[in-house]
């Protein structure tokens, strides 16, 4: 089943890639790789599906070559990798030369099959070391976080075409110190308001860093989502409106106007770090892209009885994909559209994340993923939408090249383009890989 569009229908600069993350598909028991949090969460039983964790992941640390072929072979422009920064520095301070030498290998195999290198710095392996200094509650971690970024940039830098601060800041803050659903799993609203501003005080000292070094092209990668309320009821508009600060505009406000949404910094106010309105201009200092994962929509309801935030998600009526999320492409173009109108304006955007997880299996040597080929198609055509509405969307990752350690859920939720049999980390494309590559070719 091919997809409907084709690459003509996009800007003549529109960039088709995929992405991946390092801690995701490399092993991070290869070339002296330092312990991260993500390490001991899957170390303490019950936090990760079936007690996974990424020590061997997808081998990519020893297949990196095979696996770039693949990202040639379908045909994509860009590749969109991560550094896992306890493999670059054990410690979270001393650089392990084997860790800055892999990415100087990957970055030149990725250049050398014609691909253009987009590096994430930051998607999520903070090494235990810093973890055991209170992790993104500490205020030192961006300081460190600068470092980080000075190591990487000065070996790679010359080479990468883009580069992302940090993956997901909600992700890295909220669910993970307020929810407590992934590493460090804390469930704790001092440590969740501090983390949701230090990460944000490190994309600025890092984006304050590669300045200063001359880099070009920079920008962070946030999760937004598209939130629709349960009903018209006044308590579930709200609860919509609170959910939508929590999730889109504490980042979008202080990323694009230089300061926290209202509704968020009343009930956090407490809880906010001393001094925090002087890191506002270094958070807000101009950026050259903006991008956006999207996944799914949230349909809000008010929950009455529970405190602040005082919300919860509704199961909605669509079809899911195998992560219970429902499949709804057009929240992709209205949030584009939003973004674009309120805030990005000529900025340009790039979906930096976009897939599904699927169940499937390989039937006499053969990956069919029909679901997963609809969804992508439809999803890229929300983009054109977008495009067409007049918002400067200039590329589309798929997330992901392979099947991988999809966090607390394992090897169970397979989001590739690729099929991985883990017994063997044999490759096997899937038809929507196929399809990528007929479209886009
Ligand atoms: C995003 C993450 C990515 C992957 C996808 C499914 O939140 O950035 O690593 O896990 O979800």
């Amino acid at each position: 089943m091919p997809f409907s569009f084709t690459r003509a229908d996009f800007p003549a600069d529109f960039l088709f890639g995929a992405a991946t993350a390092a801690y995701q598909i490399e092993g991070s028991s290869f070339g002296n790789c330092g312990s991260s949090h993500w390490d001991t969460w899957a170390a303490t039983p019950g936090n990760v599906v079936n007690a996974d964790d990424g020590s061997i992941a997808c081998d990519h640390y020893h297949r990196m070559e095979g696996d770039l072929d693949l990202m040639r072979d379908g045909g994509f422009d860009a590749y969109r990798f991560s550094t896992s920064w306890a493999r670059v520095m054990p410690d979270g301070r001393t650089v392990n030369p084997e860790g800055l030498d892999f990415y100087d290998r990957l970055v030149e195999g990725i250049v050398a099959r014609g691909l253009k290198p987009c590096l994430t710095l930051y998607h999520w392996d903070l090494p235990s070391p810093l973890a055991d200094i209170g992790g993104w509650a500490n205020r030192e971690i961006p300081e460190r976080f600068a470092d980080f970024t000075r190591a990487v940039i000065d070996r790679i830098g010359d080479r990468v075409e883009a580069v992302a601060t940090i993956n997901e800041p909600w992700c890295v803050a909220w669910l993970s110190h307020f929810l407590g659903l992934q590493a460090p799993g804390l469930r704790d609203i001092r440590a969740a308001t501090r983390a949701m501003h230090h990460v944000l005080l490190a994309h600025g000292l890092s984006m304050e860093a590669m300045r200063e070094m001359g880099q070009k092209n920079l920008g962070i990668v946030l999760n937004l989502t598209y939130p629709q309320a349960a009903s018209g009821s006044e308590q579930d508009l709200q609860a919509t409106r609170t959910f939508d600060a929590i999730h889109n505009r504490w980042f979008l406000d202080v990323l694009f106007r230089g300061h926290y949404p209202d509704d968020m910094i009343t009930p956090l106010a407490a809880h906010m770090p001393d001094g925090y309105e002087e890191d506002l201009k270094k958070i807000a200092a101009p950026m050259d892209w903006l991008g956006i994962n999207y996944y799914t929509r949230s349909i809000v309801a008010a929950a009455p009885d529970t405190p602040w935030p005082g919300f919860a998600n509704v199961d909605g009526p669509l079809p899911k994909t195998d992560m219970g999320w429902e499949i709804y492409p057009e929240g992709l173009s209205s949030l584009l559209e939003r973004v674009g109108r309120d805030y990005t304006g000529d900025l340009p955007i790039i979906v930096t994340e976009n897939g599904m997880a699927g169940d499937e299996q390989i039937k006499d040597g053969v990956c069919n993923d029909p679901v997963r080929v609809q969804y992508l198609n439809n999803h890229v055509q929300a983009v054109r939408k977008a495009i067409d509405a007049g918002v400067p969307v200039k590329g589309y990752f798929a997330w992901s090249l392979l099947d991988n350690f999809e966090w607390s859920f394992g090897y169970e939720k397979r989001f590739g383009l690729v099929h991985v049999d883990y017994a063997t980390q044999t490759r096997t494309p899937k038809a929507s890989f196929e399809a990528f590559r007929s479209a886009i070719k």
